[in-house]
């Protein structure tokens, strides 16, 4: 390892990554790599109770139970893990990472990354917390139903995560959205792409998924390409948001094909969010996207207006929040 500086240590995140960023700047400023960030970063949000959908106290699927998903990718190496839909551990990131470096795999699921933890040695941790689990029975309540509700669970998930319309309840639009539809709000994801003094980039996502989804329902998060990828040459980028049309778009890698075509950050930015908008999305629904590049340039993308996204070098005391482009 060669220990000459090259670039200004810089992390950028979803906004819920602040005290994460705090951490993980310390461990950057300390010499650290920006994947050992990137991981320590996810961790500190995900043992947040604090924090709804992401790790410990995530909002649990239909059936109350708390499955995660989080992936991990090297920008050096392009190098990926993953897991997604596990119940009964925490730290996914971990995990995903364990995947990446002690497995031949990319992505382990369910059942399966279930028994890989227990063989890394991870002991069985219940993500529920009281909190998460009133927030659950309180949507039923909201929506009328029950968890014994005697119809099909794919229709009990629907009606659980489908969006509210607020013509009714007068309650505020959302500039961008239909007309009294508020976006969803049980979706949370965090997001970290980090460059280190050495100019090595990688990224890191974790999140609960959507609440009240129906089991084993996967979203962008944990699948690269989608929510997650990281190439040293181009740029970092993650998303947050409905992960259904990260997938659909494959927004993650398409943003960074559209840098390596010689795009602007800005230009690549709104190129992907463009391919989202054919996706015509659904009431409330909206995809988020945070970019880094090899030289420390960033940038923040939404479907929706209004939104932001948080940065810190290692010049700066604190994260600070910025603006993300919307068109
Ligand atoms: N973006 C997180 C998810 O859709 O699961």
């Amino acid at each position: 390892m060669t220990n000459r500086q090259t670039a200004i240590p810089t992390i950028v995140a979803s906004e819920n990554g602040r005290r994460g960023a705090r951490a993980a700047m310390e461990l950057l400023i300390n010499g650290g790599s920006a994947l050992d960030a990137a991981e320590l970063a996810c961790r500190v949000v995900e043992d947040d109770p604090a924090e709804h959908t992401v790790g410990y106290g995530g909002i649990p699927n239909a059936l109350g139970e708390v499955e995660l998903d989080a992936s991990i990718m090297d920008g050096r190496t392009l190098q990926a893990g993953a897991v997604a839909a596990v119940r009964g551990y925490g730290n996914p990131i971990t995990l995903a990472r364990r995947v990446m470096e002690r497995s031949p795999h990319v992505l382990l699921v369910g059942r399966g990354a279930e028994r890989f933890a227990a063989e890394m040695g991870q002991s069985r941790a219940d993500q529920q917390t009281e909190e998460a689990m009133q927030r659950w029975l309180t949507r039923f309540d909201e929506r009328g139903l029950s968890p014994d509700a005697p119809i099909p669970l794919r229709e009990l998930a629907a009606r659980l995560t489908g969006p509210i319309n607020l013509h009714d309840r007068n309650e505020d639009a959302i500039p961008g959205q239909p007309m009294g539809v508020k976006p969803l709000d049980m979706l949370g994801t965090v997001n970290f792409l980090v460059l280190d003094s050495r100019g090595a980039l990688a990224s890191a996502v974790s999140t609960s998924g959507i609440g009240w989804k129906y089991p084993g329902r996967v979203g962008d998060s944990p699948l690269i390409g989608a929510g997650n990828y990281c190439d040293n040459h181009y740029g970092a980028v993650a998303c947050t948001g409905m992960g259904e049309l990260a997938i659909r778009a494959a927004t993650a890698r398409s943003l960074i094909l559209y840098l390596r075509q010689g795009l602007s950050l800005h230009d690549a930015g709104r190129k992907a969010l463009a391919d989202l908008a054919r996706l015509d999305p659904g009431p409330g629904q909206y995809m988020n996207i945070v970019a880094l590049t090899p030289r420390g340039e960033h940038a923040g993308f939404t479907t929706v207006p209004g939104k932001r996204y948080l940065y810190m070098t290692a010049e700066m005391e604190e994260p600070a929040l910025a603006e993300r482009v919307a068109e």
